[in-house]
């Protein structure tokens, strides 16, 4: 084989991860290793403002510019990438239909959809996948996945902006299922929310053995609680950022510390937008119980930005009733301690859920694709 070759199939294999994220774009790259794949890249950089609004990116050159810094500042080699769509128009959704092959699947796909669909068919990119057939070979299971197209299309557009080419979009979350169990983890066969809680919206997921029967979308995170303090306490949007990350807590009647007024009086204006956010994911959680009775939710994962508010973990493990660990998504990747400390990438780890699962490409779980390439 010639070195061109040779070249041209390494560079083949590494893809780079990114989420497009309304607050911060992040990516992650892994190079194949014989150990496997072995952690080479991670950045992130700030999305610039109003331009990724309900999962649709409204400016691709904008965004366009902005991933140019990112690959370069991050020193990313990759050209080929792996992204996923998110926010209140991705669907998930397992049905039975009428054994059938292949080629006639997308098309009763679409029929199907119709009738779950908050969204016409027309603007639906739609994929699904076969997982099995009945015995009596008359009905098969299948996985149907759908997102908006504008979605699809906004991030093919700020790709093509610097060249790159998406091997892969896919919905958020299988990339959370990939980033944080494998099929090996005692957990992989139980039913665990893996919670994303990030600056306009969390995504409550409940995945068992590698599917995801449940996905949901709220339009609460990280900002609501940032212009909770702004408006509370008469700061600029950029100070209550910083108060939000260096001063604020969730206060507990079982600490017996005394505690600074203003972490008080962050405390009590954070508390609504919290208390609404909590509200939702109980709701969730209570009706994937209703919908799948005799399931039990054993634990959850809480990522994303914001599962970095101080004791928010403990927090949701209180309301919830249920042990809940803060994500570490390359803490069980591997990587070369001297490349990357490992507080940084545990500091870092809960926002890079998804970008760390989409980098994860090997990792087989049955997961459609809204758009792909050779
Ligand atoms: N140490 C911290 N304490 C509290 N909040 C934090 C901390 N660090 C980051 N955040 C918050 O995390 C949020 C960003 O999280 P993340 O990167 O997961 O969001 P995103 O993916 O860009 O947004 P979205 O998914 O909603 O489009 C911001 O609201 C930010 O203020
Ligand atoms: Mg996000």
């Amino acid at each position: 084989m010639s070195l061109f070759g040779k070249m041209n199939k390494g560079g083949a294999q590494r893809y780079i991860g990114i989420d497009f994220g309304s607050f911060e774009l992040k990516a992650v790259q892994f190079a194949p290793s014989p150990r496997g794949p072995l952690l080479e890249h991670v950045y992130k950089v700030p999305t610039p403002a109003n331009a990724i609004k309900d999962g649709v990116i409204t400016d691709p050159p904008l965004i366009g510019e902005a991933l140019r810094q990112m690959i370069a500042d991050g020193a990313f080699t990759a050209k080929r990438t792996v992204s996923a769509v998110a926010g209140p128009t991705v669907v998930v959704r397992q049905v039975t239909m009428p054994a059938m092959n292949e080629r006639e699947l997308l098309s009763s796909t679409k029929y199907e959809a119709e009738r779950f669909l908050p969204y016409s068919v027309e603007e639906a990119q739609i994929d699904a996948k076969i997982l099995g057939r009945s015995d009596d070979g008359q009905n098969m299971d299948v996985l149907i996945v759908s997102a908006q197209k504008d979605l699809v299309i906004s991030q093919m557009a700020a790709l093509a902006y610097v060249s790159l080419s998406p091997a892969v979009i896919e919905v958020e979350p299988f990339s959370l299922v990939r980033a944080m169990l494998a099929p090996d983890d005692a957990a992989f066969e139980q039913n665990i929310a893996i919670i994303n809680v990030g600056a306009s919206s969390t995504s409550i997921n409940i995945t068992k053995g590698g599917f995801v029967p449940f996905t949901r979308n709220v339009p609460i995170g990280g900002n609501a609680i940032t212009k909770a303090i702004a408006t509370g306490l008469n700061v600029s949007l950029e100070e209550a950022e910083k108060m939000k990350r260096e001063k604020a807590a969730i206060l507990s009647q079982r600490d017996s510390e005394p505690v600074a007024p203003t972490v008080t009086r962050i405390f009590n204006v954070i508390t609504p937008p919290l208390t609404e956010l909590v509200t939702e994911i109980h709701k969730s959680l209570d009706y994937f119980r209703t919908r799948f009775r005799g399931e039990v939710i054993e634990s959850v994962i809480l990522g994303g930005g914001t599962a970095r508010l101080a004791s928010l973990d403990a927090f949701l493990s209180h309301e919830l009733a249920l042990p809940v660990t803060l994500a570490d998504p390359l803490g069980r990747a591997t990587y070369n301690p001297a490349d990357f400390p490992a507080d940084y990438l545990r500091d870092m780890g809960p926002a890079l859920m998804v970008a760390t699962g989409l980098a994860r490409r090997d990792l087989q779980i049955v997961s459609p694709q809204l758009a792909a390439s050779a």
